[in-house]
Parts: C-alpha cells; structure tokens; sequence
C-alpha cells in the first residue's frame, strides 16, 4: 500500500531515544515518510549529529536533548507545539538480569522510571497537542518482556509490562478521540547499545546475548515496523505489533547454530 505524505498538521514526529538503535532509524524511517522529526534523548552530540544528517538527506529535522524523567523539562519542551502527528516512546532499556532474590532495587527503578514514567510524561504533556493535530498517533515500543516474562529479566519484563498497560489503558480511555495509540513489541534485536548498557559496558556479556543466532532482528527491520503501522490510514489502528527474528520463538525458545 503506497503511503501519502501526511498532512501539515500532522506533520511533526518526536522520537524519544533518538541517539541510538532503534530511535535513531525510526527518526530516519519517519523523515523518508514525510515527517519532520523531532530528535530527543540525553545525548546532545548523537542528536545533533544525527538531525544534520537527515537535514542533509533533504529531509527536515530537529534536535532537543531531553530526559523523558525530568517531568519539568518534558513540559517545557510540549510548550514548542501547537501540534504534533506522531509520537514515538522508545527511551528505555533494560539493567541488569539478576534474579528476584537478587536483584538491584536502584535499577528496577531506573528501569520503571524510563520505560514507563518516561512514556507517561511525554504522553501526558503531548495529548493535547496529537488531538490537536486532528489524526495523532501515540506508539509505544515495549518488547516482547511486555508479554512474557524470563528469569533473570523480572525488573525489565515489569516495566515493560507497565507499558504495555499504560497503551493498552490509554486506547480504552481515548476511544472516540483523534488519537491511535500502537503499541510495537519487538523481541530480540541487535543493537549497538542495549545489550551493554544492560551489562555495564561489559562486552563479553553483551555478546553472549546474540551468540549463535543467525539473523537477530536490526534496528532498521523494527523502524520499517513502526513507520509502516504509523503510515496505515488514520481509521486502521495496529493496536499490537509482535516481531521476532525468525531464530526467536519465544524469549526463551532461541535457535542458536554454534
Ligand atoms: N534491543 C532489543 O533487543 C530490544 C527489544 C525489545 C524492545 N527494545 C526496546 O526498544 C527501545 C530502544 O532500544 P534499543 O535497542 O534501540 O536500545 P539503545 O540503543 O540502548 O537505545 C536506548 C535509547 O533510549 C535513550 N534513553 C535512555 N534513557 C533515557 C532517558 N532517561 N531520557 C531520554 N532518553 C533515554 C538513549 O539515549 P540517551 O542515552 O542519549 O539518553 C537511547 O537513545 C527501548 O525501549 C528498548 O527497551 C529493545
């Protein structure tokens, strides 16, 4: 199905988690659409660099470091909009894969502060703003831990979990509103940084995490995901998107060849 470029007054994306993974392919997914983008995460340099590029590609996009915890600066940054099409709540990740018995209290609120208050706080200050726009559309990337849960993964499966409810409430509650809320639950995905942000920087770690399994999902196979559900007509709500590397069957069922 051939996507239009969408209307000017829902032309604005935000992409939080821009700097890296799969924000960063969304925003240049979402600017190949049509969509002027607007680039947040904390780190000012990956953005910046990132919004040239793109400008550079002939297409149109911006950059504002932002932290999705810092409720104050969330509401300062909605104030630029009078309205938005797209919001795209990526920021987050996971810390660490203790088990229950063990795990890092610090982290497990890290994780909740990010994944889920992080979405609830841009969600919350740009609503207004999607309604406005009169076809928005909220996604939410959550994981396949949204679903599912794995040992050592419970901090992360929770938050996830709290997503996953947190857009599963919000369609409920918005129904009749000109808003679509997505929610895209990818399962394994080899990105740069998330398996070592996971692991403390700790390369071995991270590496395991991919060992043996031939194709893992890429960035850019999740970023077509999110752009090909948010360029459906504005009356088709993909309400849930799960996608896996064909190697991944469940998250504990992987097919490793070594
Ligand atoms: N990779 C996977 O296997 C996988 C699978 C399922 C779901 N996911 C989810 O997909 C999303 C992106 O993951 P990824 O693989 O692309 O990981 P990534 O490369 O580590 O990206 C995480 C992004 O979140 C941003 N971020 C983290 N904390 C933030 C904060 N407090 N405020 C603003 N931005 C923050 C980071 O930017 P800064 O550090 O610059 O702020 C970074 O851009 C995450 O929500 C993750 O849980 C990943």
């Amino acid at each position: 199905m051939a996507t239009a470029v969408p209307p000017a007054a829902s032309r604005i994306a935000v992409v939080t988690g821009a700097s890296s993974g799969i924000g960063a392919a969304t925003a240049r997914r979402l600017a190949e659409a049509g969509y002027r983008v607007v680039l947040t995460a904390r780190r000012k340099d990956r953005i910046e660099a990132l919004a040239e590029e793109i400008t550079a590609a002939g297409h149109q996009s911006t950059a504002y470091p932002l932290d999705v915890t810092d409720r104050a600066a969330v509401d300062e940054f909605a104030t630029a909009f009078r309205t938005i099409g797209v919001l795209v709540n990526n920021a987050g990740g996971a810390l660490g894969a203790d088990p229950v018995a063990t795990g890092d209290p610090e982290q497990w609120r890290t994780m909740y502060e990010t994944n889920v208050l992080g979405t609830l706080h841009l969600t919350q200050a740009l609503l207004p703003k999607l309604d406005a726009s009169g076809d928005g559309t909220v996604v939410v990337v959550t994981s396949t831990a949204g679903h599912a849960t794995y040992e050592g993964g419970a901090g992360y499966v929770a938050a996830k979990h709290g997503a996953h409810v947190l857009a599963e409430t919000l369609r409920l509650e918005i129904v009749g509103r000109p808003v679509r809320v997505i929610e895209i639950a990818p399962g394994m995905v080899r990105t740069e940084e998330f398996a070592l942000t996971r692991f403390g920087g700790d390369t071995e770690k991270a590496a395991k995490v991919y060992q043996g399994v031939a194709e893992p999902l890429t960035a850019d196979d999740v970023a077509d995901t999110i752009t090909w559900a948010v360029t459906r007509p504005p009356h088709v709500n993909i309400d849930l998107l799960v996608v896996r590397p064909r190697a991944q069957a469940s998250n504990t069922k992987v097919h490793r060849e070594s």
